[in-house]
């Protein structure tokens, strides 16, 4: 059964990759979701038309005019809203309060613009696992915040290539960001939030630039490659925006359990030389100390302790020895 279940969802999403001229953006169902639309450029906006594309037919949902007000057609009244409705005329992010299988299918956010003229996002419903589920990664990139992060993509060699595909991949949202039709030329303008660099070149790797890279760029990024004969090949790569040098190294463990492994060996190997240091050099003034037993047994127990290290330090002030100059200074 469970079988099935997965089954039929990797179904759901292939139909949903095979769609993928169709769409911009698929979404996940949920009670409460929201389909996230935002214009990204500079120019006057003068309406907004939220509808549902069913077959040939296109349903209404809301019609937003600055100079009127937020219409909500009667069927969608009490099942959608608008955060923030008064302020985000170019963020028309359109929310469910209880969403259900009646409103699987595709959506279209279409905003009238001056002078573009019309602007359109197509965002498609899908009952489906979590989208990560069907896109493990084959690779890590780590880069920080501020980089242009280039991601590429090896296109295969043993079939040609005609369209080339890459998408950002959340649990719950799948964004195609770069579509390319390589014998045509012809290039996808993406209607991703974020602004990717990528060119239709004729070259075996194809790559897309996140310029200005921001911790929120982290995650898994998808590149397909299809022949017209309908050969596949899918390469996932998860990028990690590190906030600058530092937290690279907690993050790096998670990369592989044979780099944890190394960094273990190497942080005993590390604890095993300083403390043999330590004992050398902790048993030269000891030998001239020999009335004060007792303090050998401490200092031999626990080296490291910074308090017997400071205590140590306090008798041998007592003692006034010369050569306490030489005794380890504590380093905690
Ligand atoms: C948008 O409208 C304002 C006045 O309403 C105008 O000054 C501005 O140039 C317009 N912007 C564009 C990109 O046309
Ligand atoms: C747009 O609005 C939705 C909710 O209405 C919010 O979840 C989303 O983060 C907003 N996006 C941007 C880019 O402001
Ligand atoms: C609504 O917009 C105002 C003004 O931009 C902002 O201060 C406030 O945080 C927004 N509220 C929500 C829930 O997004
Ligand atoms: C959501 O809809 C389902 C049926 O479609 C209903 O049983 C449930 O009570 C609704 N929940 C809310 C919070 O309206
Ligand atoms: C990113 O690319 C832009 C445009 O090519 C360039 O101006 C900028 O300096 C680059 N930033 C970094 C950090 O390389
Ligand atoms: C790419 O372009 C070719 C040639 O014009 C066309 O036959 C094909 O359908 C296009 N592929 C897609 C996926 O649009
Ligand atoms: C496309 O991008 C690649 C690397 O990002 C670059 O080497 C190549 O020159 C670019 N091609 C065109 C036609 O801009």
């Amino acid at each position: 059964m469970a079988y099935l279940i997965l089954l039929l969802a990797i179904l759901h999403v292939h139909k949903a990759w095979c769609e993928a001229t169709f769409w911009d953006t698929a979404v996940q169902l949920s009670e409460t979701m929201t389909l996230e639309c935002v214009y990204p450029l500079m120019d006057n906006l003068t309406q907004v038309e939220w509808t549902k594309i069913s077959g040939t037919e296109t349903v209404n949902i809301a019609v937003y005019n600055p100079n009127y007000h937020m219409h909500i057609n009667h069927n969608y009244l009490h099942r959608v809203h608008f955060l923030n409705s008064t302020v985000g005329f170019r963020n028309i992010s359109l929310s469910f309060y209880n969403a259900s299988e009646a409103d699987i299918g595709t959506y279209s956010c279409l905003f009238h613009t001056f002078p573009s003229g019309l602007w359109e996002k197509k965002i498609k419903v899908v009952q489906s696992d979590s989208f990560e589920i069907a896109a493990s990664s084959n690779g890590y990139q780590y880069a920080e915040t501020g980089q242009n992060v280039t991601l590429n993509c090896q296109l295969p060699r043993n079939w040609p290539v005609q369209q080339v595909m890459w998408e950002k991949v959340q649990p719950h949202q799948v964004d195609i960001l770069a579509s390319c039709n390589l014998s045509q030329g012809t290039r996808y303008t993406s209607k991703y939030l974020r602004r990717i660099w990528s060119n239709c070149s004729q070259e075996s790797i194809q790559s897309v630039i996140i310029p200005n890279a921001m911790a929120a760029d982290s995650g898994l990024y998808r590149c397909r490659s299809e022949a017209s004969t309908g050969e596949k090949e899918t390469f996932v790569i998860r990028l990690v925006i590190t906030d600058g040098g530092t937290n690279k190294y907690f993050i790096l463990p998670i990369a592989g359990g044979s780099v944890s492994l190394v960094l273990l060996i190497l942080i005993i190997i590390i604890i095993i030389f300083y403390n043999r240091r330590r004992r050398r050099q902790v048993r030269t003034p000891l030998k001239e100390l020999r009335e004060k037993p007792s303090k050998v047994a401490t200092n031999c127990r626990s080296p490291t302790s910074p308090i017997h290290s400071i205590d140590d330090e306090k008798e041998d002030i007592y003692v006034n020895y010369p050569t306490f100059s030489r005794r380890p200074k504590p380093r905690f």
